[in-house]
């Protein structure tokens, strides 16, 4: 795909309310010349309770401090539903869609405020207070959405663990965040399957001791096992509790969540949200990039489990007093129409989902997309990964019958919200680019050295400079925050993403430059892969490779080094599948797996990944410089058994 084929703003975005191209770019400038005074303004989309008298205080270099709106207060609750009570109290605020097509609730901003009070008020008398971590591991259930509200009413700290994370991965995260509440299901459902979290969490409690209440919200009803020393069923709770719960002033620097994600090495990152600066940010992309406006209806079909579903389903759409959608489900149950059947039931305007997704859908043909109208869309995007040119095009002709324009939004956990996108009413879209930078975003581009590449060019992404949605710190750990993102290219922002910037200004982001991977939208640290893998008896070591794959985007490919003795059999193969799903989940498991009675190794003893990704991806005719290895010979054995064909 050229650069050429440029996409223009449909006439249908233009109008009062939508950002024009002139009003981008001098809004864009005002914001990255004069900061302090665009987001002074920008502060005042949410509501305070003690208005901020500073902005921005913020450091890229020495300790990195990073601080904004830091005397204000406001309650992230309170803007996400008391103050729409007044105006919008009747409006639903969350539509919920079942995993069965039959099943769906709408939630008014009435009983949002009713249900998040409640429960404020439960994990209240259970101990809960401001500063307290809460860990959430529940499926894609309202009481997902009334959790996090609850916890941010009272100032704790909430950290949602994805349902489809196992037992072990669930410990490391309770453990970190030192979580003394979890609050969980019995089941979940997604595509008409049961996922066992209650299970799954008593297994993890065993090694949580300090956990001394589990919430239990009742999904399924199905059997499970029940210690009346801590668990307690949700509704049970619920029903005799007071929906009185005034929210808790908050600094505007005062934790919001701690979100883990993988990282190129180590275990993942509890990556810190402060609450100001992150819901002014996360309701300004939102309203902006979304294009949202009053009484459409929004679909994000990410995980609350995720960063696109804090700031995507929960805190941008509710903060704006949006109707948000939660679905439950998968994209193909029970047929390939799903989606689209969803659009149309819940005249759903705008559409937000990820290039694996589209994917897979385009492999179904056009017949599912036949069976529904569609009509209501206005506006699609895409988040997650690189969207491949032929997926773009897909998703605008026959997804958005050519007249809805795409959001390409790439960012970050780290970033809180969306850092480079199209403004849907000012920016033409290229299939495959995200175009330009959001309001107070600072992207360069540098060479490994550092130096700043200016033009079109290809590097890696930075950030010069900081925007409120900025996450914190690691929790507990600022010296690996300053290391992961600020030691690279000191004064920076590291993304860990490759980029190339066209003649025209457009960022196209080529993918990550360190060792994490990302599978069907999921991020992934190869490392963390690799110690599943060598916790295994018959493992002695093992090495983790991302390669393309056409719905995934990347699928995991893995070499392993077994045991002196051990016999490499299609069972034991199968046997590594299933112990990493159980160590990690079963977004984990390898793809492919490849004997490698060695692994090519410099001679100070590092593996060169280089090598190992080429022969993953089948490129092994361009290998490059291979004289630096101990032993050379390694490789040719690997190309010789390599699995990609
Ligand atoms: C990738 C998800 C290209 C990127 C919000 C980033 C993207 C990582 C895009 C973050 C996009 C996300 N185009 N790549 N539109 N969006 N990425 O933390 O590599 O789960 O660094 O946050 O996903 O993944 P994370």
């Amino acid at each position: 795909m050229s650069d050429q084929s440029l996409f223009p703003v449909p006439p249908g975005f233009a109008g009062s309310k939508t950002i024009d191209a002139a009003a981008y770019e001098r809004l864009y400038r005002r914001s990255v010349e004069e900061p302090d005074a665009f987001w002074a303004e920008q502060g005042k989309i949410v509501d305070w309770i003690k208005p901020f008298t500073k902005v921005k205080n913020t450091q890229f270099t020495g300790d990195v401090s990073i601080k904004w709106f830091e005397d204000g207060v406001l309650n992230a609750s309170a803007n996400c539903i008391d103050r729409h009570l007044a105006t919008r109290g009747d409006q639903t605020a969350i539509i919920w869609e079942g995993d069965d097509p039959a099943q769906s609730r709408h939630i008014t901003y009435r009983e949002l405020h009713e249900q998040v009070s409640k429960l404020a008020n439960v994990l209240k008398a259970r101990g809960v207070k401001k500063g307290d971590r809460v860990t959430i591991y529940l499926p894609m259930i309202p009481e997902a959405a009334f959790a996090m509200l609850a916890c941010a009413r009272l100032g704790a700290i909430h950290s949602v663990v994805f349902g489809g994370f196992s037992p072990d991965s669930l410990v490391g995260r309770i453990q970190d965040a030192s979580s003394t509440v979890l609050i969980t299901a019995d089941e979940g459902v997604r595509g008409g399957r049961k996922v066992p979290l209650k299970a799954n969490a008593d297994v993890a409690l065993k090694s949580c001791p300090e956990v001394s209440t589990v919430l239990v919200v009742r999904r399924t009803g199905g059997q499970i096992a029940w210690d009346a020393s801590r668990d307690v069923w949700y509704h049970e709770a619920l029903a005799t509790a007071s929906a009185d719960c005034p929210p808790e002033p908050m600094g505007a620097e005062d934790p919001l969540f701690i979100l883990y994600t993988s990282g190129s090495t180590g275990k993942p990152k509890g990556v810190l949200h402060t609450t100001g600066g992150y819901l002014v940010y996360a309701a300004l992309t939102h309203r902006e990039i979304f294009d949202y406006r009053d009484g459409e209806v929004y679909w994000c079909t990410a995980d609350v489990g995720w960063v696109t579903g804090h700031s995507y389903i929960l805190y941008g759409p509710l903060a704006n007093g949006a109707t948000t959608l939660m679905f439950e489900g998968v994209p193909n149950y029970p047929d390939a129409a799903r989606f689209w059947q969803v659009v149309d039931k819940h005249k759903v305007s705008i559409f937000y989902t990820a290039p694996t997704a589209i994917r897979a859908l385009m492999r179904e043909g056009l017949e599912p997309l036949e069976r529904t109208s569609r009509q209501s869309l206005r506006l699609l995007g895409s988040v997650g990964e690189p969207i491949n040119p032929e997926a773009w095009l897909w998703y605008h002709e026959h997804v958005g019958a050519g007249r809805c324009p795409i959001v390409d939004t790439w960012w970050q956990t780290e970033t809180g919200g969306i850092l480079i996108s199209p403004l849907p009413g000012a920016i033409s879209t290229k299939p495959g680019s995200a175009t330009k930078p959001f309001f107070g975003v600072k992207p360069v581009i540098v060479d490994a050295e550092g130096k700043e590449l200016t033009g079109a060019t290809e590097g890696n992404l930075c950030i010069a400079d900081s925007w409120p949605g900025q996450m914190r710190t690691i929790f507990r750990d600022h010296p690996r925050f300053v290391e992961t993102y600020f030691s690279m290219y000191p004064a920076r922002y590291f993304t860990g993403d490759g980029c190339r910037r066209d003649e025209d200004g457009y960022y196209w982001i080529t993918g990550r430059v360190d060792d994490v991977i990302n599978v069907a939208g999921h991020r992934l640290g190869t490392a963390e892969i690799e110690s599943a893998l060598v916790a295994h008896e018959m493992v002695a070591e093992a090495a983790v490779v991302g390669y393309p794959h056409d719905v995934k985007g990347q699928g995991i490919y893995a070499y392993v080094t077994l045991m002196t003795g051990v016999e490499p059999t299609e069972e034991l193969r199968k046997e590594l599948v299933a112990w990493v799903r159980r160590e990690i989940g079963p977004i984990a498991s390898p793809d492919l797996i490849q004997w490698a009675p060695g692994l090519p190794k410099t001679r100070s003893g590092k593996i060169m990944r280089r090598i190992l990704r080429k022969i993953a991806a089948n490129e092994q005719g361009s290998l490059g410089d291979t004289s630096t290895l101990a032993d050379p010979a390694v490789v040719d054995g690997l190309i010789e058994n390599r699995m990609n064909r």
